[in-house]
């Protein structure tokens, strides 16, 4: 093979296949201090410490074959390389928009993700390590909660106090980017990569993250929409059996609201935006806000159909 091929998809870092002295495929990854995407998006190329961090102690709560293993750290570059993930793993994301949609993955994805949240939350010293919000805040807050309010000012109180949400004392260890694009997957063998917005924070932010983007694609055009909603189902039976949120809560359905509606305006919308009819996603993303909030078990039932 040549000796790097670029990997598509990412928009916050360099991210290539090189071969070592070994002869062996590693994956390099180097954060952008300026983000791939149409508005001026700039962040702090030093968060991927943090990711090398997180990346080294999510093993302990996950399991070793959950993460990537780093292989080494050139921390004044902001670069890193790390095992590359078999390639019988694909990316979920890239599975869901071709109609696959398995469900043995959105569960494992829902249960690892409790324990995540469960574990993390005994270790006080993550609060520490895990403890600047400053990417989240950049990455996240921003460009998609302070920028949907904007667009969507009838919606400004609701996503403000999602915002103090999310900016309160943090919980448990949040991965930041809990999205299908960032899974590799084969059916309940699952790989978590991305973890550059890791921080001490609120559990339903990565709950609502993965659920918002599982409803987006379910709302594509010509999606077979039973299938997102099973794998919404699914994710939420993996994660109730071990997740800190209930599921009776309903801020969460709000947090989702949110995120769907950022996922149209903010800064960061889905790459698949001419597929979607966004007046009506939009009118039930407002819905979720302005409206006394389901259960989020019972939203599947209200948004999917
Ligand atoms: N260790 C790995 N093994 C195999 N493939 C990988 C590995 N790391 C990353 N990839 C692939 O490269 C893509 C981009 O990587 P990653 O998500 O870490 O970059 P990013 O620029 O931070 O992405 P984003 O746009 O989500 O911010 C992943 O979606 C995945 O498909
Ligand atoms: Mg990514």
């Amino acid at each position: 093979m040549v000796d790097r091929v670029n990997l598509d998809g990412g928009v916050a870092s360099d991210v290539a296949i090189v071969r070592d002295e070994r002869g062996r495929e590693i994956v390099v990854k180097q954060a952008l201090p300026k983000l791939k995407v149409a508005a001026d998006w700039r962040c702090d190329p030093a968060r991927s410490s943090q990711e090398v961090e997180a990346l080294r102690i999510a093993p302990t709560f996950l399991g070793g074959e959950v993460v990537p293993r780093v292989l080494w750290v050139d921390a004044a570059n902001h670069r890193f390389a790390m095992e590359r993930i078999d390639a019988s793993l694909r990316n979920w994301q890239a599975q869901l928009s071709a109609g696959e949609v398995n469900l043995m993955t959105a569960a494992r994805i829902g249960e690892l993700l409790a324990r995540l949240q469960t574990e993390s939350a005994r270790d006080s010293s993550l609060a520490t390590t895990f403890g600047t919000r400053e990417y989240f805040e950049l990455l996240r807050i921003q460009p998609f909660f302070v920028r949907a309010a904007e667009r969507n000012p009838e919606a400004r109180e609701p996503i403000d106090r999602i915002i103090e949400l999310l900016r309160a004392p943090g919980r448990v260890l949040v991965h930041g980017d809990y999205s299908p694009k960032n899974i590799l997957a084969r059916d309940a063998q699952v790989v978590i990569l991305d973890w550059e917005v890791v921080h001490w924070g609120e559990p339903r932010f990565d709950i609502a993250f993965c659920l918002s983007h599982l409803l987006l694609t379910g709302w594509r055009r010509g999606s077979s929409k039973s299938s997102y909603y099973a794998a919404c189902h699914a994710f939420t039976g993996g994660y109730a059996k071990r997740g800190p949120v209930a599921s009776h809560d309903t801020v969460l359905a709000r947090v989702i609201g949110a995120l769907v509606l950022a996922r149209l305006d903010g800064d960061s919308p889905v790459n698949f935006l001419d597929e979607l009819d966004v007046e009506e996603v939009r009118k039930r993303a407002l819905r979720l806000l302005l409206e006394p909030a389901p259960a989020w078990l019972e939203l599947f039932d209200r948004l999917l159909y």
